[in-house]
């Protein structure tokens, strides 16, 4: 352990690597879809608030605990609050061993997107080889699904073997920009489309009795999921992070970059379901497969060069998955890296391997694998049963894992750390002047966890907060 710790090459690095990792699937395919599913309006409004009272408190405390400790999640955990507290950054690496076996699943539909729509572009684009059913027959095979994931958990593995400045932050800084670029293209072309109107409303106009107890634990988990936070992947690059940076300025503009990702991406596939006669039926037939089968049409039909930018959208929704999947394997392949003191490529490789197998039965659990499919464990009963194995690990991972995991970093970071070190973290030359320390303190010992202890205790209850509000 005696080798120079690797560093993110310049502070534009360490920003598009966290941003790389917090912006993802997260924002492209998954908030849009648990924004449909509940509902919108009241939903979005709960995720802010979650999103500005948890997680940008918890974003800088665990890339401050990070950069203090030079350490990944499990090291991180025991030098600043002892060996008790191990569990936690253990619970992190097995959480990024979870998330990491889902998220490949859909990071390989947007593989298999781009081809498509490469030979869309080059022949002829066909709205029903885009529809609803020719996305479940997709879903439903598979070899190519097995296949997808085995290419995306081979690029993932390249990527961290070559480690932070060399891969990350390489892939990262050319990618993530251009990313930006055609999302803003694609907002200005869904706004001026007819259901544009409709589409914000929908997103920005709460309505507390749509909302539903588990669609608030659903927003607490997807403020968690959506900036990387919970399970030490802040931690983990944090540890990367010079001295001389502002873990405050670089916390704000990560969270800042993320949130206004998702709520682009999600206008803009609104918009076009609700300008599309008949897309709201199909996509409600199968949300999951939202960000796949609302987007070829609007690019095809209706975008100037939409031949061009369809297959390069579909390819920078690959990318933002990869520098999210490198940021997942970073985290469970860096335990075994600085606490075993396996070799990078040993580390990566087995633990790539491992995941690659849990990934596999993922993916055959969208119709390949009668069982993998239809086994429903714990949501049998409630009215939106979701099925299989991927629902079922999601739910645990991002609804149960990531908010109790977070919790524990806070009470840490807020009640273990001393004082002196997080303001020491936080407070410099460098700290923008939107920043107080105070508050900041009182986020994390107190509304944090206060917050994240109700909601996880009231969804336990089985309480109805969806009532009160409906009825005043
Ligand atoms: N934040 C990523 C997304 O929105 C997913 C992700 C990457 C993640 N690393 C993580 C989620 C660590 C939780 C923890 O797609």
């Amino acid at each position: 352990m005696s080798q120079i710790r690797d560093q993110w090459g310049s502070r534009l690095g360490f920003i598009l690597a966290a941003s790389g990792s917090a912006i993802g699937l997260g924002n492209l395919w998954k908030f849009p879809y648990i924004t449909w599913a509940n509902n919108g309006g009241a939903f979005v409004l709960v995720y802010l608030i979650c999103i500005a009272a948890v997680g940008l408190p918890i974003m800088m405390a665990e890339i401050l605990i990070g950069r203090s400790t030079q350490k990944s999640p499990v090291g991180a955990m025991r030098a600043v609050a002892g060996p008790a507290w191990s569990w936690v950054g253990g619970l992190g690496v097995l959480t990024g061993f979870v998330i990491l076996g889902y998220y490949t699943v859909i990071a390989g539909w947007a593989l298999r997107y781009f081809a498509q729509c490469v030979r869309w572009s080059l022949s002829d684009f066909s709205p029903e080889a885009s529809s609803g059913d020719a996305f479940g027959a997709f879903a439903g095979n598979g070899v190519v699904q097995a296949a997808l994931v085995l290419a995306f958990m081979c690029a993932t593995v390249f990527v961290v073997h070559r480690g932070v400045g060399r891969g990350i932050e390489r892939v990262s800084r050319v990618l993530m920009p251009i990313l930006f670029l055609i999302l803003i293209v694609l907002l200005l072309r869904a706004l001026t489309l007819d259901g544009a109107g409709r589409a914000v409303g929908f997103i920005f106009r709460p309505n507390f009795a749509d909302l539903e107890p588990l669609g608030v634990l659903e927003a607490l988990g997807h403020s968690f999921f959506t900036l990387s936070l919970g399970m030490g992947a802040m931690i983990t690059y944090g540890s990367y992070l010079r001295r001389s940076e502002s873990v405050v300025r670089a916390s704000g503009l990560v969270v800042l970059l993320d949130t206004l990702i998702a709520l682009v991406a999600t206008t803009i596939m609104f918009s076009v379901i609700f300008s599309v006669p008949g897309l709201e039926d199909e996509i409600s037939g199968s949300t999951v497969g939202m960000l796949f089968i609302a987007l070829p049409g609007l690019f095809y039909q209706e975008v100037p060069l939409g031949a061009l930018l369809a297959p390069l959208f579909y390819l920078l929704v690959c990318f933002a998955a990869l520098t999210s999947t490198i940021s997942l394997l970073e985290v469970v392949s860096s335990y075994f890296i600085d606490q075993r003191n396996w070799k990078r490529s040993s580390a990566v490789l087995s633990c790539g391997a491992a995941t690659l197998v849990l990934s596999l039965l993922c993916a055959l659990s969208f119709g390949a694998n009668g069982i993998l499919t239809e086994f429903s464990l714990i949501f049998r009963g409630t009215p939106n049963a979701k099925l299989g194995l991927f629902d079922h690990l999601d739910y645990l991972a991002s609804n149960w894992f990531l908010p109790i995991g977070g919790f524990f970093i806070t009470l840490v970071c807020g009640w273990v750390v001393s004082r002196k070190l997080s303001e020491g973290e936080l407070v410099d030359e460098t700290t923008p002047s939107w920043f107080h320390y105070g508050i900041w303190r009182f986020c994390v010992r107190y509304l944090a966890p206060v917050a994240v202890a109700a909601i996880i205790i009231a969804v336990l209850l089985g309480l109805d907060f969806s009532k009160p509000l409906a009825d005043g």
